[in-house]
């Protein structure tokens, strides 16, 4: 069983379908921590509610602006530190992590042992709102990412994808509908096997325009 603890920062769909995946013996894992940054997150109650200590750490505003991430994520690991978590699952964290934190949790093979959901075929539409992006570039199809975190915003390898059609979408708020449907299975779908290690990380070696947010490593299902 892995050890994980969920990050998330408001409504927490995604902790409830990881949470029940875990309960109806889909997925091996324990939750054994959520960690929320935003006080009246509806996430914080349903973490309550299915028995995982809801912990909620706050940025501290009255620091100066460049001291208040790495102050915020020291707090984060001294939590974290005697919990024995082996898997950071960010499910709607809407933060940025810094390589201070991703480093704390990579793995001797060279990947990080933190796991992101993004609600988009990566590397399109990186960053915040990726289905009203995609609804507002009038793409046709679009889709959700479970991708391992590296230090650029939305761009460490991808373990998996889902696409889906939204040429009959009339506002962004049916794309999400259809979008997190997706999401709720895709992600526990995913981390049975990402949380056991049970994939092949190759870092690759060639050339992309110096810009690009592609890590060159790819993670593939054994
Ligand atoms: C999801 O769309 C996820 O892909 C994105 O943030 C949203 C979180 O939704 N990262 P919820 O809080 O899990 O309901």
């Amino acid at each position: 069983m892995t050890r994980i603890a969920i990050f998330a920062s408001g409504r927490g769909s995604n902790f409830d379908s990881i949470q029940t995946a875990i309960q109806t013996g889909k997925l091996d894992a324990q939750i054994v921590a959520l960690i929320c940054d935003q006080p009246g997150a509806p996430v914080l109650e349903k973490a309550r509610g299915a028995g995982v200590p809801p912990l909620l750490i706050e940025v501290n505003r009255a620091l100066p602006a460049n001291e208040r991430r790495g102050e915020h994520e020291a707090r984060i690991l001294a939590a974290l530190a005697p919990l024995d978590v082996r898997f950071l699952v960010m499910a709607g964290y809407m933060r940025v992590l810094t390589p201070r934190l991703i480093d704390a949790f990579r793995s001797e093979r060279g990947y990080s042992r933190i796991v992101n959901i993004h609600p988009s075929l990566l590397p399109s539409f990186a960053g915040l709102s990726g289905y009203a992006q995609a609804f507002e570039h009038g793409v046709k199809v679009t889709g959700a990412t479970v991708h391992l975190v590296e230090h650029e915003v939305d761009s460490g390898p991808i373990c998996a994808q889902e696409s889906f059609s939204i040429e009959d979408c009339v506002d962004v708020a049916s794309v999400e509908k259809r979008g997190l449907a997706i999401e709720h299975r895709l992600f526990p779908e995913t981390l049975k096997w990402v949380l056991p290690e049970q994939f092949s990380y190759r870092p690759l070696n060639f050339s992309l325009p110096k810009d690009s947010t592609i890590r060159g490593s790819r993670v593939c299902k054994n």
